[in-house]
This record gives structure tokens, sequence and C-alpha cells, in this order.
């Protein structure tokens, strides 16, 4: 089969370099240093999706697997169907359960989907009328698109209050933030679930964890992900079972109703609260830095898996998750996620090793060798038996990795590791 993967971050070399491990013609656009040693990259951006689809059509691709939502949200499923080309992903009107979040949130509230209680504005006044008889915390969301910096969890009247004048008033989400979402904050343990689906089932992969905030601790600003690890133990079997019953079951109905056929990945962002899991967020695609660690456990041909999602015929196949652990600990530049400089060379081992997989996420080749492109530079997966083993291979691998302002958390996996040592 040759596949084309769209996008070009540690997410998307995570893809590559699993479905390379079934399939001998991989293509990227437009790729990363990384993604090169394994995939032949195109220069073509994933927002140009004439130019994607022109590209799949004259090289024969089989399939297109879709990394990031933005093209998604654009309606690049709609683009490939159109011209009778097999893509992974979503259509426009199946992502807008990510890039809409009142459209998410009422679906799940239609389908009986446990989420937090909430309002949707488009009326500043109506807005704040309502956010004042709130309890803090309270958490204030741009309805559209705003690279995961859209939700605000807000300790104090006042820092709501500054949310919802700087996404509504200020406009600093641009469009995305026209139209907000007030909700009810949840407390609890986060995990993430990722399941793929073929418009009328969908299959599940291991649990993870991400690591959002930039310091040891959970300190700190927000972040893309600093790390991920799975599987997340806190994820009981039970809990699993939960998810596809009260979650994955009743969206795939909901999509159904409402004449989606939603074909390709499902990311669930769930709070595990003493009521159970609820959702906290839906993406429409594989999340990041989870996929890092994910598809490391996930065994099989994943290229056949998603084929056979992209045309509707998922029936009886599913994810095969091995035993293992994976711990993935992202690599940034100094000063990210505020501004942060570009072009300082990367040295060491680079490539990694069958136990410690070097996934690149900001990263160019230039005549001197490889150069930092991004805020994320690298994503370091260790591969074990365990979740300790796992997060041994990934720091004593990254410990081999260096570039000017180098930055990473020391304690990704925490939760499962304390989890471990309290024996639960
Ligand atoms: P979202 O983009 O909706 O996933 O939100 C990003 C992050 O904000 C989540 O991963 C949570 O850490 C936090 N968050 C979002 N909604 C809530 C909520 N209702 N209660 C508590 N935390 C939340
Ligand atoms: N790790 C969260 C996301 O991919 O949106």
């Amino acid at each position: 089969m040759r596949i084309l993967v769209v996008g070009g971050g540690g997410r998307e070399h995570a893809l590559v370099w699993k479905l390379a491990q079934h399939h001998k013609t991989v293509f990227c656009a437009p790729g990363n240093a990384g993604i090169a040693r394994t995939a032949e990259c195109v220069d073509i951006k994933p927002d140009n999706i004439p130019g994607l689809a022109d590209f799949a059509a004259e090289t024969g691709i089989d399939l297109t697997v879709v990394g990031p939502e933005t093209p998604l949200v654009d309606g690049i499923g709609d683009e490939f169907a159109r011209r009778g080309l097999v893509l992974f992903g979503p259509m426009g009107d199946g992502a807008r359960l990510e890039g809409d979040k009142s459209f998410a949130k009422r679906l799940m509230q239609e389908q009986g989907i446990p989420t937090a209680r909430f309002e949707v504005f488009d009326d500043y006044e109506k807005a704040r009328t309502y956010l004042a008889d709130q309890l803090i915390p309270v958490v204030v969301k741009a309805s559209g698109l705003a690279a995961g910096k859209g939700a605000v969890v807000c300790a104090t009247r006042e820092q709501a209050e500054q949310a919802l004048r700087d996404m509504m008033v200020e406009a600093r989400f641009g469009r995305a933030g026209s139209r907000v979402v007030i909700e009810q904050f949840l407390e609890g343990e986060e995990a993430s679930i990722i399941g793929v689906c073929d418009g009328k089932r969908v299959a599940t992969m291991a649990a993870s964890q991400d690591h959002k905030r930039l310091n040891d601790g959970d300190q700190g600003p927000n972040t893309g992900g600093m790390g991920a690890y799975a599987p997340a133990a806190v994820v009981t079997e039970g809990i699993a079972d939960a998810v596809e019953e009260k979650v994955f079951r009743p969206l795939l109905k909901g999509f159904d109703r409402l004449g989606i056929e939603f074909r390709g990945a499902v990311y669930a962002g769930i709070m595990l609260t003493k009521d159970g899991p609820f959702v906290l967020e839906f993406n429409c695609r594989f999340g990041d830095p989870e996929t890092q660690a994910v598809l490391p456990l996930t065994e099989g041909d994943l290229g056949e898996l998603l084929l056979a999602c992209a045309q509707g015929d998922l029936a009886g196949r599913k994810p095969v998750k091995s035993d293992k652990a994976a711990v993935c600990v992202v690599a940034a530049s100094g000063g990210y996620p505020g501004s942060y400089p570009k072009g300082l060379p990367v040295s060491g081992e680079l490539f990694g090793s069958d136990d410690a997989v070097v996934f690149h996420a900001g990263t160019r080749i230039e005549a001197e060798g490889i150069v930092t492109s991004g805020g994320r530079v690298l994503g370091v997966t260790g591969i074990g038996a365990d979740l300790p083993e796992a997060r041994d291979r990934a720091y004593a691998a990254i410990g081999n990795i260096s570039f000017d302002g180098m930055f990473f958390r020391r304690d990704i996996g925490h939760r499962g590791l304390a989890r471990l040592s309290a024996g639960r």
C-alpha cells in the first residue's frame, strides 16, 4: 500500500514509524528531519488541501492519514471523497466535534454522554450575567479552534471575567472566541482514550495520560504537552468499558442520527471524577503527544486497520494492545511555550533504537545538519516491560541528545509510577 501522512510533528512521526513497519512506501507532507529517515517528505503544507489531493491522485496513494485538526475542520475529508481518494479522518461535518465545542457539548447533552454542565453564548453581556452566578472555579472555553489554548480554568471570578473579555471583546482567539462555552469545573485525574472509527464501530487503543504543564509536579504554564505515558493504569478495565458504553457508543449513535459518518480517530479527553468518567473534550484526530506513547504499544498492521476504518469496514478488527509500557518525554526549546529561538543545531543520538524511539517534532535538515524548528523539538519514547523500565529507557536516551536551551520534564509518568508504588 502507498500511504501519505499529512503533518510534520511528533504525532506524524509516530504514525509514519508505525505504518512503515508493514508498508514500504510512505510519504509525509511536509514531514521533518526525523520523518525523512523513513518516509519521503513532500513539501506541501497541511492547509493546502487541493495540493495534497493532487499529490495523492498523481502518486497513486492508497490511503491518506491526516494528523492535525485544521485540515480536517477545513474539509480535507470532503475534498478527498469528492475525488474518490481514500482518507482516514472525518469529513468537515464530523470534524466539528473538535472545531466547534458548542456542537460537541450539545451532542453530548443530547446523547446523555457525561460531561460538565454548560451554557453556550454568542452575546458578551448574556455570558457575563450567567458567569456572575456560577461557582468558582469555572471553565471558560472558546468554541472554535484555538491551538489548544482556548480552555481557561479560572480560579477566581476576576480571572473568569478576564477570560471572557479576552475572547468575546478583545477577540484574542479571533473568530474562534466569538462563541464561548462556560462550564462547570470538574475534579479528578485526567486520561486520554483514542478510538478508531469506521462510521459505525469504534475500537479503542491503550489509555494514556498527557502532561500539559511545563514544569515538574504539573506546575507552570500549559503547553502542547510535555510528555505522555501508556497504558494509564488509572483507567481500569471497568472504566475503559464504561467509556466505551457511555461515551463512544452514544457518540456514534448521535453521529448516525445527524447523518454524519465519522471515519477517523476520536480522542476523548476524560476526567475521572468520583461520579465516573466525564468527557472534557473530543478531538477528531490522534492526540499529541499521546500517540507517541500509544502507537508503540499497538501491535499489528496499522495501515490495514486505518484503511478498514476509511472504507467503513472495521468488522472484527481491533488494535492489538501489547502488554508493555511506553513513556514519551518531550525535549522543548528554551523559552517554550513563549517565544524561542529556531535553527539551533541538535546533536547526539537522534534516531534512537528499538526500545527508545526518537520521534522528531520540530526539526529541519540544514546544510550543517539537523536543527531545531519548533517549540517541541523531539519526543523520546522509552518502551519497556513495565512503566519504570520504559521511563528509564526514555531518560537514558534523552540524556544522549542536546541542543542549546534544551528543556524537558523529569517526572513524566509520575501518576502511574505513584500508583505502582502504592500498589494500586
Ligand atoms: P479542553 O481543551 O477542553 O480539553 O481543555 C484543556 C484542559 O483544560 C483539559 O485538559 C483540562 O485540564 C482543563 N479542563 C477543561 N475543561 C475542564 C473542566 N470542565 N473541569 C476541569 N478542568 C477542565
Ligand atoms: N494531547 C492533547 C491533544 O492532542 O489535543
